[in-house]
């Protein structure tokens, strides 16, 4: 199970890096929940801004057979938004891996694995929701909150439980055909294959219909020609 062993920090620079040095103490399934990191990580080198009040914490997975970190992301990724769903919220996963709501960012997922002499013993897997945390005017065009959507606070421990409880059924039921993961993962992408879409090739923008989605490359067909966009940057809202 996911959370059946949890462990509540009030302050941490970050709940990743927490179980990466601590993963020997901790068992498959264990999660780490902060109310507050001071250092946060994103992706690609970015910091996660994590004041009190926003659900962050990581799950430490110790299993037989590593599966992909695409997977984890995957799984973590539909289990957050078939969650706010029930709850009426419209959010959809902007490709490759973020949830949004009405264009802005409200959940960040960041997997990591931890490896030994070139092995992979475990794998953590961060989340970072917006819940009940303000956002700070600087980051307001691009980032909202549940509580800012629904205009009340909401219970973090619901959140937090059913997250997990969903993830870890998505992950008994398809960690023997993670295509079908993929597949439900594509029902809630934005864009989808067959849409249309603006992307920058080489500084120069250009229209084209999205044939094929993979975890790492949109593929454009642009007059004819396919491209590979391997950047969210890339695509022009
Ligand atoms: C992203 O860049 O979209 C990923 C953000 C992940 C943030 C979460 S908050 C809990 C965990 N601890 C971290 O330092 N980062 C992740």
């Amino acid at each position: 199970m996911i959370g059946e062993e949890i462990e509540v920090l009030y302050e941490i620079d970050s709940t990743n890096e927490f179980l990466k040095k601590n993963y020997k103490s901790f068992h498959d399934g264990a999660i780490v929940v902060a109310i507050k990191q001071t250092a946060g990580k994103g992706r690609m080198g970015r910091s996660w801004y994590s004041p009190e009040g926003g659900l962050w914490y990581s799950v430490l997975f110790k299993p037989k057979i590593h599966l992909n970190l695409h997977v984890y992301t995957k799984i973590f990724s539909i289990a957050i938004i078939e969650v706010l769903r029930k709850l009426k919220i419209k959010v959809y996963i902007k490709w490759p891996n973020d949830i949004y709501y009405s264009g802005k960012k409200i959940c960040g997922i960041l997997p990591e694995a931890i490896s030994v002499n070139n092995r992979v013993v475990a794998i953590v897997v961060g989340i970072g929701l917006n819940v009940n945390n303000d956002i700070p005017p600087e980051l307001k065009d691009i980032a909202i909150s549940l509580k800012d959507i629904l205009k009340k606070k909401v219970k973090i421990t619901y959140l937090l439980d059913s997250i997990n409880k969903h993830a870890w059924n998505l992950l008994i039921s398809y960690r023997n055909e993670t295509e079908n993961i993929t597949k439900i993962w594509k029902k809630y992408l934005v864009p989808r294959e067959g849409d249309k879409i603006k992307v920058n090739v080489n500084n120069e923008i250009v229209e084209g219909t999205v044939l094929k989605i993979s975890e790492d490359t949109l593929y454009v067909d642009v007059g004819g020609k396919a491209i590979g966009v391997q950047s969210i940057h890339q695509i022009i809202d």
